[in-house]
């Protein structure tokens, strides 16, 4: 959504918003965060840095995403999230625009694909889609219908088959 009323901007995330970053997932995620497979992969990682954007409006934090690198049967990929949105600010399509221009940085940068876990009706609005069933393997219990992807070129989730594990050794 934009139109006339939409004063928030994105921007890329700078060191001194990481704070402010952090205090909205801990709000809108919860304690509960840690317990999700997907952190699995995030735990002692750096997410990549020229992928992480933010909301603002009036100097105020409104939303916030991320991107970690990850490997999935060998091949680099990315995983999204997390995406947080101020809960009283939802709805103005700020979380829409935050992925939009991560998924363009990163399909400027030659990354392949992108995973996430997550609600389907939602993320298919940028592109998202389910893979075939069995074709990656999560390190930890997930909803198989939530894992979907993001091919960053044609023909790039042919290589999105195997194992997802951790940061690929030459995370960019
Ligand atoms: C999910 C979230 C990021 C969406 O942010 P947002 O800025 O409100 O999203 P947008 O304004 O870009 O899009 C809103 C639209 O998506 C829809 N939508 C939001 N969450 C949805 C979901 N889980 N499933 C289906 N549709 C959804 C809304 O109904 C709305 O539809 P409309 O445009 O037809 O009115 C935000 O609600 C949030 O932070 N939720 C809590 C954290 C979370 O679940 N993050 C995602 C998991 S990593």
């Amino acid at each position: 959504m934009s139109g006339i009323d939409q004063t928030w901007k994105i921007r890329p995330e700078r060191t001194e918003d990481a704070e402010a970053v952090e205090a909205l997932v801990a709000k809108v995620f919860g304690p509960g965060r840690f317990a999700k497979s997907a952190y699995r992969l995030r735990e002692g990682v750096e997410p990549v840095a020229a992928l992480s954007y933010i909301a603002v409006e009036n100097g105020a934090l409104r939303g916030s995403v991320r991107f970690w690198p990850i490997g999935v049967g060998g091949t680099p990929a990315l995983l999204l999230g997390p995406l947080a949105v101020e809960s009283d600010q939802r709805g103005r399509g700020i979380g829409i625009a935050l992925m939009q221009e991560g998924i363009e940085e990163a399909r400027s940068r030659g990354h392949t694909a992108i995973i996430l876990v997550g609600d389907e009706p939602y993320y298919s609005r940028v592109g998202f889609a389910a893979l075939p069933e069995e074709s990656v393997t999560f390190p930890g219990p997930v909803d198989r219908s939530r894992i979907l992807a993001l091919a960053l070129f044609d023909g790039a989730l042919d290589s999105i088959k195997g194992e997802i594990v951790r940061a690929y050794p030459a995370a960019a």
